[in-house]
């Protein structure tokens, strides 16, 4: 045994879905959530970049913007913009934890649907935005969409996935969360030349959540929410469907009604029970997990691959080059992870990607240190940009198989039934306020640390890896409710979960 490595032989209780039609097309439903996040995250870097816009919303950035700059470390640091740009994060934190509430009363399902529709609201209201006022509140109701499905959906696709299968059907969240972002790059690009390209690129965000929640009407809810919340009836007819018409759901739905029985004597409110000792490690994780994964730094490549590519010589297209190689290589690798998730599992996938990160990372340092010295006047040199666009792409494909997918997948998989989506809401928190946190910071990181920036996210992945190799166990294949046996066996955690855990 390794520091974390209990290692499952397979399901611990005797039922275990087949890959059927139904699942697969429900889970891509489901899946498609990742749609709207991956649309926002990919949109606003390029908006807040096109002139129309800054002219209209932020004449002051604008003006500043214009000035030559001699330092490229600094050349885009305006913390009104970043502000805009992150009060997402800020709404999206608010309605994640709200939503872990709501989630148990109303179902999976019917959040999506909520998240959709608000993210929809938000999208024209921006599209449509006469003020700044007007662009808060779209972007806020866009938070607070992103703030719902991505607290819904992780925990939907690890619930009706069959548990052998769950890692590579989870994946699908992330993969959509990839369109999303590669879409939306192609469509600023199209947009950036145009005036009112921005009303444009802001308001076809529709598009995705109309998708989504179109999407998400035709799918039923998850076995586990529905005997939550005592439509047992239901759940069979959605087992039945997942599993497979001629498949025996009997034994399945026996345990999800133990669990939740088991669930119920223990009812209180889910933000105290997830801080009782037994839940130690699942706490543990739903923070250090998602925290570690914005420390990748993945967002701040995506920032910074432009200005490399620019020096590359690629001109004004350079954002949109820069944004389409990341983009696919990061689409490629999650297909990658698909594959690899449930047979090698999830603890080599983090190990191998953070080993890949971290040695890129490093090298990017390097390469920025010796060309742009320590001044961060010189040019960059075609041969070393094309050196350090080699390294992000290769950066790119390691959080692509492991940080980016399974920082959803992880989380949504762990927690006993009554405070799963309590656990997703802190997951989703996290994640969000950490992205605040470093994109308000990072600009200014980048003019006062140049290069050593790179370094700094270089010793985060370092950490995080070693934390893996230390506290994370296998999950692979464990159908949700024996997860607790996994933390039994744990060399570290057995200590606080030992004869309890559901
Ligand atoms: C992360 C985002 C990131 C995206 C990149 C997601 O899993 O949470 O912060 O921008 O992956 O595709």
């Amino acid at each position: 045994m390794t520091g974390g490595g209990f290692v499952a032989n397979g399901p611990a209780s005797g039922f275990n879905g087949k890959i059927t039609v139904p699942v697969v097309i429900t889970c891509i439903v489901a899946a498609s959530s990742g749609l709207i996040f991956g649309y926002d995250i990919g949109i606003s870097g390029g908006v807040t970049t096109m002139a129309p816009f800054l002219i209209k919303f932020f004449p002051e950035v604008f003006r500043k913007a214009t000035k030559v700059k001699t330092n490229m470390y600094c050349q885009f640091d305006s913390q009104l913009l970043t502000a805009f740009t992150s009060s997402l994060y800020i709404a999206g934190l608010a309605s994640s934890l709200v939503a872990s509430r709501l989630t148990a009363a109303v179902g999976r399902k019917n959040i999506m649907v909520i998240g959709g529709c608000t993210f929809l609201a938000g999208a024209a209201i921006n599209g449509g935005a006469a003020n700044i006022a007007m662009l808060l509140l779209g972007r806020i109701l866009l938070g607070f969409g992103v703030g719902f499905t991505n607290q819904a959906t992780p925990v939907y696709l690890s619930e009706v996935a069959p548990p052998k299968w769950r890692g590579a059907f989870s994946t699908g969240f992330q993969f959509f969360i990839g369109v999303g972002v590669v879409a939306a790059n192609c469509i600023n690009f199209g947009m950036a030349k145009h005036s009112w390209g921005w009303r444009f690129s802001l308001g076809l965000a529709v598009v995705p959540a109309a998708i989504m929640t179109i999407g998400a009407l035709f799918i039923s809810d998850t076995p586990s929410s529905l005997v939550e919340r005592g439509k047992v009836e239901q759940a069979r007819q959605s087992l039945t469907k997942v599993r497979g018409i001629n498949s025996n759901v009997d034994a399945e739905l026996a345990d999800l009604l133990k669990f939740n029985e088991m669930a119920k004597d223990a009812k209180k409110e889910p933000f105290l029970t997830i801080l009782e000792r037994q839940y130690r490690p699942h706490l543990v994780m739903s923070i250090a997990i998602p925290f570690f994964q914005q420390l990748t730094g993945i967002n701040i490549i995506a920032f910074y691959a432009p200005v490399i590519f620019q020096s590359v010589g690629f001109g004004s297209d350079s954002a949109l080059i820069a944004a389409i190689v990341l983009g696919l290589v990061n689409l490629g690798s999650i297909l990658v992870s698909t594959g690899m998730v449930d047979r090698h599992g999830r603890r080599f996938l983090f190990i191998i990607g953070g080993i890949q990160m971290f040695i890129c990372q490093v090298a990017v340092t390097i390469v920025l240190a010796v060309t742009t010295g320590i001044s961060g006047t010189k040019q960059i040199s075609k041969g070393h940009g094309v050196l350090l666009l080699v390294l992000m792409c290769i950066y790119a494909a390691g959080f692509g198989w492991s940080w980016g997918p399974l920082s959803w997948l992880v989380p949504s998989e762990i927690f006993p039934m009554k405070i799963r989506s309590t656990g997703q809401s802190i997951t989703v928190g996290v994640n969000f306020a950490t992205t605040f946190v470093l994109s308000q910071t990072f600009l200014t990181m980048l003019c006062h640390f140049k290069f050593g920036t790179f370094l700094f996210y270089a010793g985060w992945i370092a950490l995080m890896t070693v934390f893996i190799v230390l506290f994370l166990p296998e999950t692979k294949g464990i159908p949700l409710d024996s997860m607790h046996e996994v933390w039994q066996r744990h060399w570290y955690w057995g200590r606080f979960v030992r004869g309890s855990g559901r």
